[in-house]
C-alpha cells in the first residue's frame, strides 16, 4: 500500500504507517522505505520536454506509421504521455524487461513481448523511461533487430549520460540527469514510487 500526506495538511492515520509506506512530505520530499528522495523535475517540466521531444518524432515520423514500443514497467506512465501528443497514424506495443534489483543494475536482461510485436518493415521508436548503462537498450536491439525492423530508434524520459556504457545513439531524450537513482513518473524503488507525478533524485 502506498500512501501520500503534506505537512501542510497531515493526516493523523499516517503516522502508524509501517516504513514501506511511501510518504510524501509537504510537495518536495518523499520517503521510501529507508530512502529519502527531493524533487528532481516538476510535472511541469516533464509535461513541457515531453511536448518538445514529441514535436521532433511527429516531424522526423511524419507519413511513416511508426511502432512505439514501451518497455515495462518503468516506461507506461512516459509512453501514456507522450503517444497523446503524437500526431498521424502509429501503433503502439510492449515488451516486459527485467534488469534492475533495488538500486543495482542486475547485469542479464530479458524480454518478454506481450502480444507479439509485428514490426518487420516497420519503423520502431523503443520508448524508456530512462537509459542508465544501455544494458537493457543493447540487449533489446539485438532482440528486435532479428525481427526485421525497417528502422530502430529510441526515445527516453531520462538518460544517465556519465553512467551509459554503450555506443548506439540515444535519439530522443527529454533530460540529461545526474548519475543518482531517480524515482517516480514510472521509475520505482523496490516496486515502490512509480505513480508519483514528479520525477524525485536520492537524497544524499
Ligand atoms: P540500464 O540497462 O542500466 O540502462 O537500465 C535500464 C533500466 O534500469 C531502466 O529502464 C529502469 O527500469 C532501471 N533504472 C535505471 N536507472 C534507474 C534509476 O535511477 N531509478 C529507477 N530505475 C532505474
Ligand atoms: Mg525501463
Amino acid at each position: 500500500m502506498i500512501a501520500k500526506h503534506s505537512k501542510n495538511s497531515p493526516d493523523t492515520a499516517q503516522q502508524e504507517l509501517p516504513l514501506c509506506t511511501l510518504q510524501k512530505l509537504g510537495s518536495t520530499v518523499v520517503t521510501v522505505r529507508d530512502k529519502d528522495f527531493e524533487i528532481y523535475l516538476s510535472e511541469k517540466d516533464i509535461q513541457t520536454a515531453i511536448r518538445r521531444i514529441a514535436a521532433q518524432v511527429n516531424a522526423d515520423y511524419a507519413g511513416l506509421n511508426p511502432v512505439f514500443i514501451g518497455v515495462l514497467n518503468g516506461a507506461f506512465m512516459f509512453l501514456s504521455d507522450l503517444m497523446k501528443h503524437i500526431h498521424g497514424d502509429c501503433t503502439v506495443g510492449f515488451v516486459k524487461a527485467s534488469s534492475y534489483e533495488g538500486m543495482e543494475s542486475a547485469g542479464n536482461v530479458s524480454f518478454q513481448a506481450i502480444d507479439g510485436l509485428a514490426i518487420e518493415g516497420r519503423d520502431v521508436v523503443v520508448v524508456e523511461d530512462i537509459i542508465d548503462t544501455g544494458n537493457t537498450l543493447k540487449a533489446l536491439y539485438e532482440q528486435l533487430g532479428q525481427q526485421g525492423p525497417k528502422s530502430l530508434r529510441v526515445c527516453t524520459l531520462l538518460f544517465k549520460k556519465e553512467a551509459y556504457k554503450q555506443s548506439l545513439p540515444i535519439d530522443y531524450v527529454c533530460f540529461e540527469t545526474e548519475n543518482k537513482f531517480l524515482l517516480g513518473y514510472g521509475l520505482d524503488y523496490d516496486g515502490l514510487g512509480r505513480n508519483l507525478p514528479e520525477v524525485y533524485i536520492l537524497k544524499n
